[in-house]
């Protein structure tokens, strides 16, 4: 049932906007409260298919779930160490590749237990071997298809600290191997290649983990048991990223952004969008402490007219959920807008290097795929419009939603639904802005 949605070019956005909860914060949350002994509530929890992939996995697990009518939920959990009789099986994580990379981190370490995680066809695709072999380094026992695609099945056992230097800058690869960190005998070293989004790390800090953090190189130690009681998930600027791009990009716009995560390892895309020419006023400095808790608060955001502008594959893990964004300005800016280094974006749930240049040039952009990223030459004219498949990929629907409201001919989207998987309400929200 793919649902196509249509999006004609719209007169400017206006108004206050709160984001939904974010995603990957949703995740971690509900996990780090299924590991704890005491029940944790989480405000905020964001209701999508990916977050509720995250509930349904933990109740097979054996933890408690309690939806609350505001929003919350209280997750009852079995403990870092979970007890063996209230686990086993397959466990279904829908199109989730976070929860596809972190959960093993925390079975691996449970003796005796064997689970086997499978997921839709987009997960099929993603790859684990990026998990299983720091996993299998610290004795784990894993197995996946052709030894690097789901399914993936792993068998816990008793874990060893390593020292890992991480081949790519990923978070979920961290957040695994700092999970298997916790339940393995001695401490667990990573060497980052680049900062990537650290709400593992302060979520740790919380729970009152040892975490040591020195520039790119993390520690952490093993641990009986993780403290935790509320958290509460601040907006998704991944998702406020969409209107944010909307905003910039149709004439004459200006949206008041509240309650949004303003955490700078997930906030590349906005120093992307102001240096490109969009006015967006924030706090989107680098902070100076080690934090526990996560930065929100408030955007204010205008149209202008963009400019052209290279991303340096430094800063590529800081807006990796938002380059095709990048990529939808460039075409509507004044010159060359190229992207480096940005070859993760092959593996996410869709190949969004190569369907974010196929999509945008049926839209009318002067666009090309390189090897790790793409260039979009522009002269700051709007796109003719046309349709757009979204590949089942939700950042790529919203991305076609955008594009129509500031085409000249309006956009179709093949395979609206996918929005489901991160922003259920994107429609309701975007349309509120017009009305
Ligand atoms: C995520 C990290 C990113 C991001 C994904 C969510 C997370 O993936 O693309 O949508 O929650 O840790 P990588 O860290 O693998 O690049």
């Amino acid at each position: 049932m793919r649902r196509c949605s249509r999006f004609e070019p719209s007169g400017p956005l206006r108004g206050d906007y709160t984001p939904p909860a974010d995603k990957s914060i949703s995740h971690r949350a509900a996990l780090f409260g299924a590991m704890s002994d005491e029940p944790v509530a989480v405000r905020n929890y964001l209701r999508s298919a990916d977050t509720r992939s995250t509930l349904d996995a933990l109740l097979k697990l054996g933890a408690g779930v309690e939806e609350e009518a505001d929003g919350s939920v209280v997750i009852r959990g079995v403990g870092l160490h979970a007890p063996l009789e209230a686990t086993g099986g397959l466990l279904d994580v829908g199109n989730s590749g976070t929860l596809l990379r972190l959960l093993p981190g925390w079975l691996a370490g449970q003796p005796g237990g064997i689970w086997t995680l499978d997921g839709d066809d987009s997960i099929r695709r993603r790859p684990v071997d990026r998990v299983a072999e720091p996993l299998r380094a610290m004795g784990a026992q894993v197995e996946a298809r052709e030894d690097r695609f789901p399914p993936f099945t792993v068998r816990g056992g008793a874990l060893t600290g390593i020292e890992y230097d991480m081949p790519v800058a990923s978070a979920q690869v961290k957040s695994c191997v700092l999970i298997a960190g916790m339940l393995a005998d001695g401490s667990t070293t990573l060497n980052e290649r680049a900062q990537s989004r650290d709400h593992t790390e302060r979520m740790l800090r919380r729970a009152r983990v040892p975490l040591e953090r020195d520039a790119l190189r993390i520690t952490v130690s093993q641990v009986d048991e993780l403290e935790l009681d509320e958290i509460v998930v601040p907006g998704d600027p991944s998702s406020a990223a969409f209107i944010v791009a909307a905003t910039a990009l149709v004439s004459g716009s200006r949206v008041v952004v509240s309650n949004v995560g303003l955490n700078w390892t997930r906030t590349g895309f906005l120093r992307i969008a102001q240096r490109m020419g969009a006015v967006i006023i924030g706090d989107l400095e680098e902070p100076g402490a080690e934090a526990d808790t996560e930065p929100v608060g408030e955007l204010d955001v205008a149209s202008g007219s963009l400019e052209a502008t290279v991303v340096e594959p430094g800063e590529v893990p800081l807006a990796i959920d938002e380059l095709t964004l990048v990529a939808l300005m460039g075409a509507f800016a004044v010159g060359e807008t190229v992207v480096k280094g940005a070859g993760e974006l092959r593996f996410k749930e869709s190949d969004r290097i190569g369907a974010v240049v196929e999509g945008l040039r049926g839209l009318g952009a002067d666009i090309e795929e390189t090897a790790d990223g793409f260039t979009v030459r522009g002269d700051g004219s709007p796109l003719a419009g046309g349709t757009i498949e979204s590949h089942g990929d939700h950042r790529l629907a919203m991305l076609g939603a955008v594009a129509g409201l500031a085409s000249t001919g309006g956009v179709e989207v093949v395979g609206m639904d996918a929005s489901a998987v991160s922003y259920p309400g994107f429609e309701e929200d975007l349309g509120s802005l017009l009305a």
